[in-house]
């Protein structure tokens, strides 16, 4: 069975060719962000746009690389939420025609669950176990008991983790997406050499939500008070001299990404260590875009083997959106028959189950 994958929920034109055994035969991912970096974000209209001049040579790609044709489809899976709506209705609408046209089952699929199946390409995780998606939209941890029995028990109350992220890197003059950056710039300051401690928001409070909003908040403050950027606004009038930087911010920007980067991943580690102990888990499963950070996936792999499980972060490249995630998502889908649904529309959210 070849099922065609799509996916365009973000800034990611992608389309992915998978089998009903999980072999992923093509993984094609066109990126938008040179589009979308001048403006420090993704922007809804410039996405989907893009998404209409590129689905059909992404997909093309897709059949290409997996040396297969369109007639030798058994079915198509889209991502039908949740996202961004305009850019979801591209591949939904495109899925649609396809499945129409060739008379082959298509299925929609929610993105998050898209994520936590990328644990399954070239993993087997054991049950049960406790999945956290990562990414830019969404910092969520799930009990998942058995195939399809997902549960959510916890999710970020403001920003998600990665979008802290990007907005620290902009808040720091570094580029976008900020995950990356970030990640670059830490890995200057080694612990010994630490010199600023951020707060852990929510890290005891007995919950598995999260809170990065105010983390970020804090940032700007010490960026204000050390007077990093005058030439950009960013200062408190009447500040004492006191407060004034002993050092340029050269010094300070890998020392307050640094701070910034364990501060948030004290607190993921934190929260998924008290899931796998709660719900007496048997793995750990760490997808989405911030799951791709070395500093986490070396952090989760200590943390991992010192409490007894297995850990399973998707390669890189399965990490991030992609399609070949949503494929495996859907295999399930196809092999209980569904018939194609073309009332199926996008969902902007969509929380599982
Ligand atoms: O899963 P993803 O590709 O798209 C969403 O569904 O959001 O995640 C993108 C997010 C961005 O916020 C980006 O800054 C973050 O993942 N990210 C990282 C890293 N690479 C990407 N965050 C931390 N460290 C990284 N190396
Ligand atoms: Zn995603």
């Amino acid at each position: 069975m070849h099922i065609l994958a799509i996916e365009t929920s973000c800034d990611e034109t992608a389309a992915a060719v998978v089998k009903e055994d999980r072999n992923v035969l093509s993984n094609v991912v066109v990126s938008q962000i040179q589009d979308h970096a001048p403006f420090g974000g993704v922007v809804p209209e410039i996405a989907s746009r893009r998404h209409i001049e590129l689905i059909r040579p992404t997909v093309d790609w897709s059949l290409e690389e997996a040396a297969i044709s369109l007639e030798d489809l058994d079915g198509i899976a889209v991502t039908q939420g949740p996202g961004l709506v305009g850019a979801l209705l591209v591949g939904i609408s495109f899925a649609k025609g396809l499945s129409y046209g060739l008379g082959i089952p298509l299925c929609g699929i929610n993105h998050l669950e898209g994520h936590l199946n990328a644990a399954w390409i070239e993993n087997d995780p054991r049950y049960p176990h406790i999945g956290m998606v990562i990414s830019g939209g969404h910092t969520s941890i799930y009990n998942v008991e058995g195939p399809g029995r997902i549960v959510e028990i916890g999710h970020t109350l403001d920003d998600a983790a990665g979008e802290a992220f990007d907005k620290v890197s902009k808040l720091l003059g570094l580029g976008y997406p900020g995950g990356i950056e970030i990640e670059r710039i830490s890995r200057e300051i080694d612990a010994d050499s630490s010199e600023i401690v951020l707060p852990r928001p929510m890290i005891s409070d007995n919950s598995y939500n999260f809170s990065f909003s105010g983390l970020k908040t804090a940032v700007l403050k010490l960026v204000m008070e050390l007077d990093i950027f005058p030439d950009k606004g960013l200062r408190f009038s009447g500040l004492p001299k006191a407060m004034a930087p002993k050092r340029g911010k050269e010094h300070y920007i890998p020392q307050i990404a640094h701070a910034f980067q364990e501060a948030v991943f004290d607190v993921l580690e934190a929260k998924a260590l008290k899931a796998l102990k709660d719900f007496e888990a048997k793995s750990l499963v760490v997808t989405g875009g911030v799951a791709s950070n070395s500093r986490l996936r070396n952090r989760l792999a200590l943390m991992s083997k010192a409490h007894g499980v297995d850990l399973v972060i998707p390669d890189k490249s399965f990490c991030t959106d992609n399609a070949a995630m949503i494929g495996i998502a859907s295999i399930r889908c196809f092999t209980e028959g569904r018939l194609p649904d073309f009332s199926m529309n996008a969902l902007s959210r969509w929380q599982i189950p």
